[in-house]
């Protein structure tokens, strides 16, 4: 073990059967804040996103795409999914593809381990097969289908019906870790949020585990197993290696590789929608238990976006495209929107007149409104040099303290996931700056000579505020704070934003009188939208 351990969150990686949708960017803007926003706090963060290139599903789509799927994945991967990490400005550390070398060999490798503990058996097999979730389905699973599937079972996430499979299978001995999986989440009852996901785990497990087919002698597409070249690994059981392969699990000893295993095992978060809970919080913790290996510290099962009632998805081609929102509001209020507007954990939808409304009042309005203002007053009534903040008032210690508190409160909730409360608690403090300048009306001051050095404290006071909302919402909105950053002299007087500390944000009077404030490009522009 290594001395220290870092941080290390991984968002699911997702199926390459076609471009991501907003759906995706949510999981992974989220993944993003919390990892950036735990490096603001000064911590040693690994932040994992990457594709799932395997599988019946994108085999598929390769086959009506008139291509091979090697030919597929690669080109979706380079002109959807890495492009759209920029797009919404992730900070990953790694990015991992299923059809990496380093994957495979480490995926056949894990899977020896686990048949040499002795949890892996032959048997035939016979039942509904999900192409939509890749999933083999229990009876339970599948309801009644409607419209042009009336008086069929269709699978409850997809709506289509499943397919009937019949193979003969290597198992994985599932049924070997229900009551070690009970045992581990009775300790740990953090260990999957938020608490419905926790229960549904939990009743599922108490129901009874099966054993699980981990290999597919009809599909062709996949990472072959090591010791049956006739069999390829179950889409998920190779797909959930990607957050043990991607950190060097069955790396080289004394390698790099197997150090970064050392520094970040295990995953403190696995981020996912609830539509893949199970297999984060059932079969994942088992597979590593048969590897001996520690299950993850936390799954957080977020809720899904909606349209018109039902989960964006791919299959169903009702995926807005990243690109749509952010070409007309950019990341920085993407970012802020999505994890603002609805609260983590519950499903939400979107719309183009909440957005609008939002990022008109709270961005534009709000903190764009209070940047301009305070930054454009030091200009004209200082030539730009931040005058000194003595002699604070009680209105000033409201602020003060306000910020103190906003702290207080953004720090837990964000590293427990909770964005909205967070991002609320900053935005509060800048409602209030901004109420404080209505108040203290710092242009009637300007006019009163005698009045010099309370005018000088109204705008050291607003700098200061902005000071540490720059550093509040880095993580939230990288683009637009940093921009800021430079508007208030932050960069030549206590430098590069990314190393001011949560910790000591609250410290008033960082930035000494004479620093040079400018005034920038207004960072949040008014945008029309026509309806
Ligand atoms: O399940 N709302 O990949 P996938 C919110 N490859 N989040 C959504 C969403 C929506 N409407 N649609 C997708 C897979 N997501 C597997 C995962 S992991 C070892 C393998 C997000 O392409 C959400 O995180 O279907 C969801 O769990 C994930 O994308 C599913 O992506
Ligand atoms: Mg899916």
């Amino acid at each position: 073990m290594a001395e220290s351990k870092a941080f290390f969150l991984a968002t699911p990686i997702y199926y390459v059967n076609d471009a991501p949708h907003i759906g995706h960017a949510y999981t992974t803007t989220a993944a993003d804040v919390a990892t950036r926003w735990r490096r603001q706090r000064g911590e040693d963060v690994w932040f994992l996103t990457g594709v799932d290139e395997h599988g019946t599903k994108v085999q598929r789509a390769a086959e009506a795409g008139g291509v091979t799927p090697q030919e597929w994945v690669d080109r979706l991967v380079a002109d959807a999914w890495l492009p759209v990490l920029e797009t919404i400005d992730a900070a990953n550390d790694d990015f991992i593809r299923t059809t990496e070398p380093r994957h495979r060999e480490r995926v056949q490798r894990f899977w020896e381990v686990v048949r040499e503990n002795g949890y892996v058996y032959s048997a035939p097999y016979e039942g509904p097969y999900c192409v939509g979730c890749e999933e083999f389905k229990l009876s339970g699973d599948l309801v009644d289908g409607t419209g042009e599937f009336e008086g069929e079972k269709v699978c409850p996430v997809h709506g289509r019906p499943a397919e009937q499979l019949q193979e003969t299978n290597w198992f994985f001995k599932l049924s070997a870790f229900g009551d070690r999986l009970i045992e581990y989440y009775e300790a740990n009852p953090d260990a999957i949020q938020p608490r419905s996901a926790y229960n549904e785990v939990m009743s599922f497990i108490r129901q009874g585990l099966v054993d699980i087919s981990m290999s597919r002698s009809s599909v062709s597409w996949g990472i072959p197993l090591s010791w049956d070249a006739e069999q390829v690994t179950y889409v998920w059981f190779d797909a959930l290696l990607n957050y043990a392969t991607a950190v060097g699990y069955g790396a080289e000893p004394g390698s790099a590789d197997a150090e970064l295993f050392d520094r970040v095992w295990p995953p403190d978060v696995n981020l996912v929608g609830k539509d893949i809970l199970r297999f984060h919080a059932v079969y994942w913790p088992a597979m590593l238990m048969a590897a001996d290996l520690a299950p993850p510290r936390k799954v957080f099962a977020h809720g899904w976006l909606l349209v018109g009632g039902e989960k964006m998805s791919k299959s169903k081609l009702t995926g807005i495209a990243p690109e749509q929102i952010i070409d007309t509001f950019g990341s920085d209020a993407f970012r802020y929107y999505f994890l603002r507007a609805i609260q983590f954990g519950q499903d939400g939808s979107f719309s183009w007149e909440d957005m609008h409304a939002r990022y008109t009042a709270e961005l534009a309005n709000g903190l764009g409104n209070l940047a301009s203002r305070g930054t454009a007053m030091v200009v004209r009534y200082r030539d730009g040099a931040l005058p000194a903040g003595h002699d604070l008032t009680g209105a000033e210690q409201q602020i003060v303290d306000a910020l103190a508190r906003a702290v207080e409160v953004a720090d837990p909730a964000i590293g427990e996931l909770d964005f909205s409360t967070g991002i609320v608690a900053v935005k509060e403090f800048i409602d209030l700056v901004n109420l404080y300048v209505t108040e203290q009306e710092p242009w009637v001051l300007a006019k009163d000579e005698a009045q010099a050095t309370r005018l000088d404290v109204v705008l050291n006071t607003i700098i200061e505020s902005l000071r540490a909302v720059a550093v509040l919402y880095n993580p939230v909105m990288p683009k637009a704070m940093s921009a800021l950053w430079e508007q208030i002299g932050g960069q030549a007087q206590l430098g590069p934003l990314a190393e001011q500390r949560i910790a000591n944000v609250a410290t008033w009077g960082q930035l000494a009188p004479g620093t040079a404030v400018t005034k920038g490009a207004a960072l949040f522009p008014r945008i029309e939208v026509d309806e």
